[in-house]
C-alpha cells in the first residue's frame, strides 16, 4: 500500500505551492495592433524597435506568409546580434515569491530576413535571452532559420528556469544571435507562460524517505 501513500503524499506537496501568490504577466498572448517599432499593450519597448506582427508582416518579404504560433493572434518579432544592440521588450511583472524557482516558456521561431530589395536570404542562428531586471538571467535554445525563404517558419516551446529576484520585477526579453562574425538573427516569440517549479529538495526527501520506508518495509 506504501507507494500509493507515497504518490499522494508527492501530490499534496505539489499542490502547496497554489497557496503563494501567482505570478502576473499582462497580455502573456502578445495581442496587439500590428505595426513597425511597437509592442502589444503591457508591453514596453526595451531596446531597439521589436515589432508587433501577423503572418503578414511587417517585414515579411518571403513569397510565404508566416505561420501563426500555436497560441495564435498576433506576436513580436524582434532582430539580434551576439555582441551589442538588438531588439527587446519588457514588463514590470508582480506576484512572485522572492528566490523561488520559475519556469517561463513560450513559443520561438527563426523568422530568417528577406532582404527586401536584393532578395538575400539574411538572418542567422538565433536565440532569446531572458533579462530580470537587467541581468541575464537564461537563455532559450538556438533555432536555425528556415533552409529556403519558401519554407514555412516553425515555432517551437522556449523554456528557461530563473529564480524570482523580488515579488516584482522588470522581465525583458532580448532577441540575440547565435553568429559571433556580428550578423543579425530575426526572432519571433509569442504564449507566455510561467510557473513556479515545486521545490526539489522536498520531492527528494520524500522520495528519499519513501524508499527508505519501503526498504524498511521489506
Ligand atoms: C543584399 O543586401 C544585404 C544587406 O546590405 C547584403 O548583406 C547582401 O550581400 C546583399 N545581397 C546581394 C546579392 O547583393
Ligand atoms: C545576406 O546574405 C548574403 C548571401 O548569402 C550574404 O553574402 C550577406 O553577407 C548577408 N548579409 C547580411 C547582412 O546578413
Amino acid at each position: 500500500m506504501h507507494p500509493i501513500r507515497t504518490l499522494t503524499v508527492v501530490a499534496s506537496l505539489s499542490a502547496a505551492p497554489l497557496c503563494a501568490a501567482s505570478p502576473v504577466i499582462i497580455n502573456p498572448d502578445l495581442t496587439g495592433p500590428v505595426g513597425i517599432g511597437v509592442v502589444p499593450p503591457g508591453w514596453s519597448l526595451w531596446t531597439g524597435s521589436p515589432d508587433t506582427c501577423d503572418a503578414g508582416g511587417p517585414f515579411n518579404n518571403t513569397p510565404t506568409p508566416w505561420v501563426l504560433s500555436p497560441n495564435g493572434g498576433t506576436f513580436v518579432r524582434a532582430g539580434g546580434t551576439s555582441t551589442v544592440g538588438g531588439e527587446g521588450f519588457a514588463q514590470v511583472v508582480t506576484g512572485f515569491t522572492p528566490g523561488a524557482l520559475y519556469t517561463l516558456t513560450f513559443f520561438q521561431t527563426n523568422l530568417g530576413f528577406e532582404h527586401p530589395t536584393n532578395g538575400s536570404w539574411n538572418g542567422t542562428d538565433g536565440y532569446w535571452d531572458l533579462m530580470l531586471d537587467g541581468s541575464h538571467a537564461g537563455s532559450s535554445a538556438v533555432l536555425t532559420k528556415p533552409t529556403l525563404n519558401t519554407d514555412p517558419i516553425a515555432w517551437s516551446i522556449g523554456l528557461i528556469n530563473f529564480v524570482a529576484p523580488a515579488a516584482s520585477f522588470e522581465m525583458a526579453l532580448w532577441s540575440r544571435s547565435a553568429d559571433p562574425s556580428g550578423l543579425a538573427a530575426y526572432m519571433g516569440i509569442d504564449g507566455f507562460d510561467v510557473r513556479l517549479v515545486p521545490a526539489p529538495s522536498g520531492l527528494a526527501a520524500f522520495a528519499f524517505a519513501g524508499i527508505a520506508l519501503s526498504r524498511r518495509r521489506r
